[in-house]
């Protein structure tokens, strides 16, 4: 595979989000891309806010603004957060462009001609005060079963009943409290999935490679009923992509707009034309991803998500896809997360439980936040941000270890030889030992990297900062200077070599600080990765200056890490 198309699952627009989403798809996906390109391959990377539903609308109504308004500020708002999180989309684009407008009115008119849509006749909630259909979960209601009183219309949070809105007792309507609710019937479209079972199935079966996670999902939504169910793609609400009334197939779905949950994943495709058509480029220069019969058969396109999104992408949009009958290019590979947990508990944004992203970067630097949520990235299982193992994580690996071993070669190279590089004689036994143990580590990081396996690749990461500390403390340059003054002058260069190393393989990890580091020693830059590290740590010499760096990653103290535990712990709102 020459070309590699990755898709991060879309924010929805309403909210600032938290350090928990942020590591389920946004920040993974960055240091994939970046490690994509950092090896040659042309890496197109994806990303848009998610805007329509109800939950946007309601929040443009607490505003007071027209939603399309709220929608635009929360879309510049997420984009800016994430520049700062230094996540290096090709494009971050919105659900809502006119792009996705136009796709999506396309797939549902293919999937109408490939009859693999119906309309079907529903009974649902309408509130008169609020003047609208009401979605299941914006029903409230005593529960049937238990006696719970705030009982939503799809669930009961406390027994866990699976309910209709019209099991509910005395409901009401979350949006106003108004009980004047009457049952209409409307008439919605429904995306037959069930009869692509045995197309999915097998398009599954060959998705050999996919994590336990993924498939497992993928597999229990396609073996049950419930999973497979045909589902409603249409609603009764303003805000959406209306449906477009195509040769009058569908009179009487004028007022109704698509299930955001249908036209988001279409937003991936439509995303990638909102950036060819913003650079003015040819229509080639997206379909090249999307088509296979336009260049797509040379991609390898890898979706990431949590794992709530896992049954959305793994069952109903490859049946919009498959159903459409046209060539469009599959996912061939889904990383899906599991949560973050918050010092035990949930992220919670009712409760202001938790780190959101915009507070995280007036804390610390976002490559603090991104080392330790890589680092501990909840891919197997679950995974618990405690302040105790930040303060720990970031103290010892990137001030000890990372920080400590740039700011002490540099001092004392600066100390001893002044502001070049020293030329010295060629490397010893020590040295080429060191390159081999840094070898084994590179290529088990590249390996890793390639798989998708982010904790172990920091793990080798990690492997390759420490082999450096332990190859300046035997080399010990400072207590032969007097001796034997040109070893010493070797040593230095060697470990002024390993900071350019540094810079180069922590680049998709820590980006900000390895872009520091490059400017500040004028390493220049490098396109591709090498082979292995043999000659690349021979690169620096020859009168290279050297300046002594600013501190690049201050510790966390005590007295911080208490304080942020309290403010954040949410208990005092
Ligand atoms: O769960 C979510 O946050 C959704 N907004 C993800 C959508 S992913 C894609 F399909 F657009
Ligand atoms: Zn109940």
């Amino acid at each position: 595979m020459e070309r590699i198309l990755i898709t991060s699952a879309l924010p929805y627009i309403n909210g600032v989000k938290h350090l928990g989403n942020l590591i389920g798809s946004q920040l993974p996906s960055d240091v994939y891309a970046r490690f994509m390109r950092s090896l040659g391959f042309e890496v197109m990377f994806i990303c848009a806010t998610d805007e329509h539903g109800t939950p946007a609308e309601l929040a443009a109504i607490s505003k007071n603004i027209p939603v399309k308004d709220y929608c635009e500020e929360m879309w510049s708002l997420q984009k800016k957060i994430a520049d700062d999180f230094h996540i290096s989309f090709n494009y971050f684009g919105r659900s809502s462009s006119q792009q996705n407008h136009q796709l999506t009115q396309h797939f549902a008119t293919k999937l109408w001609e490939n009859s693999f849509i119906e309309e079907v006749e529903e009974k649902q909630v309408y509130s008169l005060a609020d003047n609208r259909f009401l979605p299941d979960r914006y029903i409230t209601g005593t529960c049937p079963a238990c006696g719970y009183e705030k009982a939503r219309g799809d669930q009961c949070e406390l027994c866990t009943k699976q309910l209709e809105p019209t099991d509910l007792i005395n409901p009401k309507s979350t949006i106003s409290g108004s009980q004047s609710l009457e049952i209409r019937t409307t008439k919605n479209l429904f995306l037959k999935q069930s009869l692509l079972k045995e197309k999915l199935e097998k398009w599954i079966e060959t998705k050999e490679g996919w994590p336990v996670l993924t498939k497992s999902i993928a597999k229990k939504w396609l073996n049950t009923k419930e999973g497979l169910k045909d589902r409603g793609i249409t609603r009764d609400l303003s805000w959406g992509i209306p449906v477009k009334k195509y040769e009058n197939i569908w009179p009487g779905f004028e007022d109704k707009v698509f299930y955001v949950w249908f036209d988001a994943p279409i937003a991936y495709i439509a995303t990638t034309k909102e950036w060819s058509d913003k650079n003015k480029l040819p229509d080639m220069s997206w379909k090249r991803w999307w088509l296979i019969d336009e260049g797509a058969e040379n991609v390898s396109y890898v979706q990431f998500m949590a794992k709530d999104n896992i049954p959305f992408h793994t069952i109903s949009f490859p049946a919009t896809i498959f159903g459409s009958g046209e060539n469009w290019k599959q996912v061939d590979f889904i990383k899906g997360f599991n949560w973050l947990l918050y010092e035990g508990g949930k992220f919670s944004t009712s409760e202001q439980r938790g780190i959101f992203m915009d507070q995280a970067l007036d804390l610390y630097p976002a490559d603090y936040w991104r080392w330790w949520l890589l680092a501990n990235a909840p891919e197997s299982s679950d995974t618990d941000f405690t302040w105790e193992s930040f303060q720990s994580t970031i103290n010892k690996d990137l001030a000890d270890v990372l920080g400590n071993f740039i700011s002490r070669v540099a001092n004392f190279s600066v100390s001893k030889f002044g502001n070049v590089i020293p030329e010295t004689q060629i490397y010893g036994q020590l040295e080429k030992e060191t390159i081999k143990k840094l070898d084994y580590h590179y290529k088990c990081l590249k390996d890793l990297m390639q798989n998708i396996e982010i904790r172990k690749s920091c793990n080798a990461l990690r492997s390759i900062w420490v082999t450096g500390n332990e190859y300046l403390q035997k080399a010990a340059p400072w207590s032969i200077l007097k001796e034997n003054p040109e070893k010493s002058k070797m040593i230095i260069r060697f470990s002024l070599n390993l900071i350019n190393l540094y810079s180069l393989v922590s680049e998709p990890f820590i980006p900000f600080t390895c872009g520091k580091i490059r400017d500040h020693f004028q390493f220049s830059k490098v396109t591709k990765w090498p082979e292995s590290l043999d000659s690349f740590l021979n690169t620096l010499g020859d009168g290279h200056k050297i300046f002594v760096p600013d501190i690049l990653f201050h510790k966390i103290t005590d007295e911080e890490r208490i304080r942020y535990q309290q403010t954040f712990s949410g208990m005092d709102l």
